[in-house]
């Protein structure tokens, strides 16, 4: 079992934190996310990333009620989609993912994409900040937001995103969001940590797990940790939930992390930001 007190928690801008580690439910269907979810909590798993867009809010907000955990212990974050931009849909957005998470407020709220073809994620931005204001995100944030989406938020807008949460694993290492995350004080939340499990049979990354006596998947998990990103690799698979927060009894070595920083091919799996919605 992981020792679960060790769990990192990430300081953010606003003085909340976050655990660094946590389950993403994309594509779990909301029949199947209530036992998925349960499991992840029994296992220790104190921060769940869901969207209204994955449809299954609804699955997750059961779940954590079923499990008793009071609801300050659990990290809960939604994000608003693509085709609720503008400042009043965003606001009627939320109310709809807390009626179907069955709480009063989420630990942090982020715009899903910057959807520029529609250029509402200012005014978007405007009701999260309104959202937070009220108390009923604790956070807000970003998600898919390129340096220069992130300029112009902090030009025209007056709350610093908590976090950016971006594409990031070993074939794509997003170095320049990063550091302009750093220099802002934005952490950057890896989704995709597992590049949707593409990268598990990389022949680096299995090397250094066999050194290490640990799967492909749990050495790509440490990576992020040791990054200092936030990550949220997703399963449906017992095991593999329960494998993915047991990372915390080894270490990476400097010759492992210069193995991996050789890995970056700047291959996406997901949309490119400039050019989804
Ligand atoms: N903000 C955004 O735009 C955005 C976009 C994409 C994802 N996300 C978030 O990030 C989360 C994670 O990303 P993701 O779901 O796209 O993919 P991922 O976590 O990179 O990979 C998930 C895949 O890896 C498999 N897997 C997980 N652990 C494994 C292990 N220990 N051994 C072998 N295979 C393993 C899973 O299989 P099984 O499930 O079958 O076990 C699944 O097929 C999402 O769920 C979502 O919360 C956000």
């Amino acid at each position: 079992m992981p020792d679960l007190d060790t769990i990192p928690l990430v300081p953010l801008n606003d003085g909340n934190a976050i655990p660094q580690l946590g389950l993403g439910v994309y594509k779990v269907p909301d029949d199947e996310a209530e036992a998925v979810v349960a499991t992840a909590l029994e296992a220790g798993y104190r921060h769940l990333d869901t969207a209204s867009f994955y449809a299954n809010e609804a699955g997750v907000g059961r779940a954590l009620r079923a499990s008793g955990l009071p609801r300050d212990d659990v990290f809960l974050t939604t994000k608003v989609w693509n085709t609720d931009h503008g400042h009043d849909e965003t606001l009627r957005a939320f109310d709809a993912s807390l009626e179907a998470l069955g709480t009063d407020h989420v630990d942090l709220y982020l715009i899903h994409w910057p959807a520029p073809r529609q250029d509402r994620w200012v005014e978007t931005y405007r009701a999260l900040e309104r959202i937070a204001a009220e108390g009923r995100a604790r956070s807000i944030g970003v998600s898919n937001f390129q340096v220069h989406h992130l300029e112009r938020l902090l030009a025209e807008t007056g709350v610093v995103p908590a976090i950016n949460q971006v594409e990031v694993h070993p074939w794509l290492q997003q170095h320049e969001v990063r550091a302009f995350d750093d220099r802002h004080g934005i952490v950057t939340e890896a989704w995709s940590p597992l590049a949707r499990g593409r990268i598990l049979d990389d022949p680096t990354l299995a090397r250094v797990a066999a050194a290490h006596g640990v799967s492909t998947a749990q050495v790509i998990i440490r990576w992020h940790l040791q990054q200092g990103l936030v990550v949220i690799p997703k399963s449906v698979t017992p095991d593999r939930i329960r494998a993915n927060l047991d990372v915390l009894g080894f270490e990476l070595d400097a010759s492992d992390l210069a193995a991996i920083a050789a890995l970056d091919i700047g291959e996406r799996t997901g949309s490119h930001p400039d050019h989804n919605g």
